[in-house]
C-alpha cells in the first residue's frame, strides 16, 4: 500500500486537528483501515437554521464499487437544502433522519471504489448528488457515484465550480434531455436571475438558440451579457405583452400560477413547457407517499392532457437528475468560459447556520458557498 499524502481534518468539537492519511492507489479497504469518521453538518430534525449541527464523528460508509470518496473543498447552498431543512420532502427524509444536507461539491478524490477507472486519488473534481440523496455534501468527505462527478478545470476555483452542477444539470435535463433544444430555437427562461435560470440561458445560447428571459435588477444586465436577446423585467412588465411571438421551449423556474399561465400561453403548438415546481414532493408530504404519489401522477396526467388539448403543447414537471453526458457538457462550457454561476458570498462551513439564515431571510440575493478547510 502506497501513501500519497498526509492531510489533516479539523475536529471542531474538540478544537484540534486529527490526522488522516490520503492514500495513493487508494482501495476501499485501504481507506477503511485509515479513517472511518469525519465532520459533517447534520440535520437531526426539521426546522430553522439553528437545527443544523456540526458533528465530528459521522460515519463514512464503505464505498460501493462505482463510488468515489471526495475530500470537499467547497459546497454550495441550493434552495433545496434550505427547503429540506424546513421540512420539504419530509415524506422521504423523516424516516431517514438524521441526514446530511447538500447536493453540490467541488474537491479532491480521496478514494475510489474498485470499478472506478476514470478517476484517481488526487484528481480535482466537481459534481452533484441526486435530489433525494441522504448522505449529502456538507461534510469533509462526501460519497458520490463516479457518474455524478467530472474533472474540475484547473482554471476554475473550487468555490466557483461548486456553484454550478446542481443548477446546471437541472437546466440541462430540461433543455437538452427533455425538450432537445436545437440551434435556431426560440427559448423562454422564466426566472433567468436564479442559478438554474441563468444556467439555462447560457446552455441555450451555447446551442445557438434565441433566448428571452424574465428577471429583475442586476440580473437583467447579467442575462443580456450572457447572450439573452431580451430580458423582461418581471417586476414592471408583463412578459405576455412585451415579447413577440411564441417559443419552442419554455422553462419556468418559478412555477407560480401567473408564470405557469404566461409560460403556457407563450409556448407554440408542438412546443415544450416545463416547470421546476412539480408537486410530487408537496403532495407526498401532505398525504403521505402511498396517497400523495398516485395523486401527483394523476394531477400531472390531467394537466398534460388538458394542455395538449387546449394548447397542443407538451407540459411537464422537470427535476434535476445526474447525467454523465450533461456533466461533461457542463465541464466543457465551464472550461471554455461559456458557463458560470456567480458566487455572491462564501462562509466557512462552520458558519452553515448563518449561511442558511441569510438565504432564508433573503439577505443575500445570489449564490452562497460553504468553504471546507
Ligand atoms: N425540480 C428540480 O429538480 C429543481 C432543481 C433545482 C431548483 N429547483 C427549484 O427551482 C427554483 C429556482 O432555483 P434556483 O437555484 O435557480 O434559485 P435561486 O438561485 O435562488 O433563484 C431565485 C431567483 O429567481 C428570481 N425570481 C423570483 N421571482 C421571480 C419571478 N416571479 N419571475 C422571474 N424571476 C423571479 C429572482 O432573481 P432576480 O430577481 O434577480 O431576477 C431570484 O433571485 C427554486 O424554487 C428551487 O427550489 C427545482
Amino acid at each position: 500500500m502506497r501513501f500519497r499524502s498526509l492531510c489533516s481534518v479539523r475536529n471542531p468539537s474538540i478544537g484540534r486537528r486529527s490526522q488522516v492519511r490520503d492514500l495513493g492507489c487508494f482501495s476501499n479497504l485501504g481507506f477503511r483501515s485509515i479513517f472511518t469518521n469525519c465532520r459533517a453538518v447534520v440535520l437531526p430534525r426539521f426546522g430553522g437554521p439553528d437545527v443544523l449541527e456540526i458533528r465530528s464523528n459521522v460515519e463514512i460508509p464503505n464505498l460501493k464499487p462505482n463510488q468515489v470518496l471526495v475530500r470537499a473543498r467547497a459546497v454550495s447552498v441550493n434552495p433545496l437544502d434550505t427547503r429540506i431543512r424546513s421540512g420539504y420532502g419530509r415524506s422521504i427524509f423523516e424516516p431517514l433522519l438524521p441526514v446530511i444536507l447538500g447536493r453540490d461539491i467541488s474537491g479532491e478524490v480521496a478514494a475510489v471504489g474498485h470499478s472506478v477507472t476514470s478517476l484517481c486519488v488526487g484528481h480535482e473534481v466537481f459534481g452533484a448528488l441526486h435530489p433525494t440523496a441522504v448522505r449529502g455534501t456538507y461534510t469533509d468527505y462526501a460519497i458520490l457515484d463516479k457518474d455524478e462527478l467530472t474533472l474540475k478545470p484547473p482554471s476554475v476555483t473550487h468555490v466557483d465550480a461548486s456553484a454550478i452542477p446542481f443548477a446546471a444539470l437541472t437546466a440541462w435535463r430540461a433543455l437538452r434531455s427533455t425538450a432537445r433544444i436545437c440551434e435556431g430555437d426560440r427559448v423562454l427562461v422564466i426566472g433567468g436571475g436564479g442559478a438554474v435560470g441563468f444556467s439555462a440561458i447560457q446552455l441555450a445560447v451555447a446551442v445557438g438558440c434565441h433566448v428571452v428571459t424574465t428577471c429583475a435588477g442586476q440580473s437583467i444586465e447579467q442575462a443580456l451579457a450572457a447572450g439573452a436577446e431580451q430580458a423582461v423585467d418581471y417586476t414592471i412588465e408583463d412578459v405576455e405583452i412585451v415579447t413577440k411571438g411564441q417559443f419552442d421551449t419554455v422553462l419556468d423556474t418559478i412555477g407560480t400560477e401567473d408564470t405557469e399561465r404566461a409560460g403556457i400561453n407563450l409556448t407554440r403548438k408542438g412546443g415544450h413547457y416545463m416547470t421546476l415546481q412539480g408537486e410530487a414532493a408537496s403532495l407526498a408530504d401532505k398525504y403521505g407517499l402511498a396517497l400523495g404519489l398516485p395523486m401527483s401522477t394523476a394531477l400531472l396526467l390531467k394537466k398534460q392532457l388538458q394542455y395538449r388539448y387546449s394548447h397542443g403543447i407538451d407540459y411537464s414537471w422537470t427535476y434535476m437528475r445526474t447525467d454523465a453526458e450533461g456533466l461533461d457538457e457542463i465541464r466543457r462550457l465551464l472550461e471554455a468560459g461559456k458557463l458560470k454561476v456567480p458566487v455572491e458570498k462564501t462562509f466557512p462551513i462552520t458558519q452553515v447556520r448563518e449561511a442558511h439564515e441569510a438565504k432564508d431571510k433573503r439577505l443575500i440575493h445570489g449564490k452562497v458557498v460553504l468553504e471546507v478547510d
